[in-house]
């Protein structure tokens, strides 16, 4: 059980800025890049003048199936209490589906109400991708998932199961209160980001006429209180369309639930895929949690292959959270550095270095 009484900023009362951070590696390779995600924060938190507390927690597959485990309420309660929670991936060969992504990653996702999904899609230097023509002056832009609702709230059932006749429910949970507030964090996320000021509603109002309306006449009402954004609208599809033949029209974008999770593989993929591709869980008034999006990746575990760039620049965006701007800039240029001018690939087993000499090479490269 932890001690500590207030959320944050833990380190207020101390000399150096102290931010206690939950470690959650999980199952895989997430060990392996969490281990490098935090080589790099220490070493840009010691530039910085502050410090990383880590408290490790071994949920996840392997506790799961030696203990019938998934998340202890207990655990649960300490997460309430940190700063922020660090996390690797989790999924796991030997356990069913589901057990552990529905039981760990959606719980604490809906628990510690992180209603926003924050995922970058940017290209950096010397990152291939497979849009021929496209470079980072065409990838730069931020999708905005709706993380608590939609189909994702587990809401549906069945009847008459196994029989010919079955019926399958699922239904997608739309609240005005959640979709609001996704919609206004875009808005002033667009804001802040401040690049084109151009915020894009993705969804499908032709078709999901109840859902998606809700979502349109919040987004527009909303827009009315934010007459410096530009708004835009595009259906899920043409979305997925305009993100391989002119990604450069976005800036920022917000959806909800399900798209958000399809459109942000396709994003991964034209950023250099999952080696790079990171994500935050935010509550702005409460516990985030940051992690890379691409998975346990068991085949290449314990390897030493896997790319930790995703893992360092999920820590990044922590930091950024926490109030450390200077540091988290100073990872992205550092990542930067590495892409353009060290990895021969951001595939693993094809980087010309080590999972470690990778998370070395970043280090190197901090200002
Ligand atoms: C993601 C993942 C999860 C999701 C899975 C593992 C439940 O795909 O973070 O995008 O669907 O949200
Ligand atoms: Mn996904």
């Amino acid at each position: 059980m932890t001690t500590h009484a207030t959320k944050r900023p833990t380190g207020a009362r101390t000399a150096t800025r102290t931010y206690q951070v939950a470690v959650l590696p999980g199952d895989g390779t997430g060990p392996e890049v969490i281990r490098e995600g935090q080589k790099v924060l220490e070493a840009a938190a010691a530039r910085a003048g502050f410090r990383m507390a880590w408290r490790p927690y071994d949920v996840g597959g392997a506790r799961y199936l030696k203990t019938g485990e998934v998340l202890p309420d207990s655990v649960l309660k300490e997460l309430r209490d940190v700063d922020a929670i660090y996390l690797g991936a989790i999924g796991h060969p030997e356990v069913k589906p589901g057990i552990l992504e529905q039981g760990i990653l959606l719980k604490l996702r809906v628990a510690l109400d992180q209603y926003i999904n924050l995922r970058p899609v940017k290209l950096y230097p010397g990152v291939w991708t497979p849009l021929r023509d496209k470079g980072p002056e065409h990838i730069d832009f931020v999708v905005v998932r709706e993380n608590t609702e939609g189909l994702y709230a587990g809401v549906g059932g069945f009847l008459r199961k196994g029989t010919p006749e079955e019926v399958a429910l699922q239904t997608s949970v739309n609240t005005r209160r959640g979709v609001e507030r996704c919609i206004r964090f875009a808005f002033d996320y667009t804001r802040a980001r401040g690049k084109s000021k151009k915020l894009t509603l993705v969804g499908k109002t032709n078709v999901l006429t109840y859902a998606h309306d809700l979502w349109q006449r919040v987004f527009d009402e909303v827009a009315a209180e934010y007459p410096d954004v530009r708004t835009d609208y595009t259906h899920v599809d043409a979305c997925c369309m305009w993100m391989v033949k002119n990604p450069e029209w976005f800036d920022v974008i917000v959806t909800d639930n399900m798209f958000g999770d399809i459109i942000t593989d396709l994003g991964a993929m034209i950023q250099g895929g999952m080696g790079i591709a990171a994500g935050g869980n935010l509550n702005p008034q409460g516990v985030s949690m940051f992690e890379p999006i691409g998975g346990s990746a068991p085949k290449y575990t314990g390897k030493g292959v896997i790319n930790p760039l995703a893992a360092i620049c999920a820590g990044g965006m922590m930091l950024e959270h926490l109030g450390e701007a200077g540091a988290a800039q100073a990872i992205e240029q550092a990542v930067m550095q590495v892409t353009g001018t060290k990895l021969k690939s951001l595939a693993a087993g094809q980087m010309g270095f080590s999972t470690s000499e990778v998370g070395d090479l970043v280090v190197n490269a901090l200002r």
